[in-house]
């Protein structure tokens, strides 16, 4: 039975819902089967790349259950971020499709995912430099029509360092407190889903351990959450699904739990 969010302080296990596996028993554990079917969201047999070139994606599929935390491993190059651009609309699928709660949103554009619910915070680019921290947040919840300050207070609450830094530039802020800022923009569009490329890239490990406390929080919350993540063994230790992508394809997939004691996966994406 997975664990996660253990040793991280977080005992509630309604949000890690410990029960709901995604997987099918018994298969082999490479490129072994992931069962999608009442997923939240799924990226489900994705094959597909960059305009008129090669495939990147090879059959890919990632899901994730509701209110859980899934993460995307792997090598540099292996076509985690492109896994994630496909999830949210920004390449077209030769094969595959993506559903969101039970609909099917493969023809949306991205702008139209946002409506439906879903947030993105890309690798790199994913924040104004020269508008300041408040101005950023505004920004992501341009699409609102309603009040925006709750959600404001809340991603204050979430990074109160971002508080005091209102109206500072947010090109002046640290590698970690701008990643704060990338993910509270997220947020300010209320989305079901949170997608995150590499958000504790470039920043310490105490800030990393931070960043990785938030996410939980926002999971705990009841916001999906699916990640990339370079720090591997800690973004599995608080992952309910964890996937290894190599070349574009499955290749290893299960709890984070059972990711993290697989001598396989240990020894070629772990470093032993
Ligand atoms: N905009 C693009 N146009 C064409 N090819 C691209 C583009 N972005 C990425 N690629 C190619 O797609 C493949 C997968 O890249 P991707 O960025 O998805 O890998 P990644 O797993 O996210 O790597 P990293 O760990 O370095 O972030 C690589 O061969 C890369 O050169
Ligand atoms: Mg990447």
């Amino acid at each position: 039975m997975p664990d996660s969010y253990s040793g991280r302080g977080n005992k509630d296990r309604s949000i890690a819902r410990p029960g709901g596996a995604t997987l099918e028993a018994g298969d082999n554990r490479l490129a072994r089967p992931v069962h999608t079917s009442d997923a939240f969201l799924v990226g489900d047999g994705m094959t597909g790349g960059y305009g008129r070139g090669a495939d990147i994606l090879h059959g890919c599929t990632i899901a994730v259950q509701k209110g859980q935390i899934a993460v995307i491993v792997g090598p540099n190059g292996a076509g985690k971020s492109t896994a994630m651009k496909a999830v949210f609309g920004m390449l077209s699928l030769r094969e595959g499709s993506v559903r969101l709660d039970g609909q099917d949103i493969t023809q949306l554009s991205p702008q139209d995912r946002v409506a439906q619910g879903m947030a993105f915070v890309p690798q790199t680019s994913n924040i104004f430099t020269s508008m300041t921290v408040e101005e950023n947040l505004e920004m992501g919840a341009f699409l609102r029509r309603d009040d925006i300050r709750p959600t404001m207070e809340q991603v204050y609450e979430l990074f109160p360092i971002l508080r005091d830094k209102r109206r500072q530039p947010a090109g002046e802020l640290s590698g970690g407190q701008r990643q704060q800022v990338a993910v509270g923009r997220a947020l300010m569009t209320q989305p079901k889903v949170l997608m995150l490329d590499e958000p504790t890239a470039g920043v310490s490990p105490i800030v990393m351990d931070e960043l990785f406390d938030r996410i939980i929080e926002v999971a705990r919350a009841g916001i999906t959450i699916l990640m990339v993540e370079q720090n591997a063994r800690q973004a599995l230790d608080i992952a309910d699904t964890g996937y290894v992508l190599v070349q574009g394809a499955n290749a290893y997939t299960g709890t984070g739990e059972e990711l993290l004691a697989d001598p396989e996966v240990r020894r070629t994406f772990l470093g032993g």
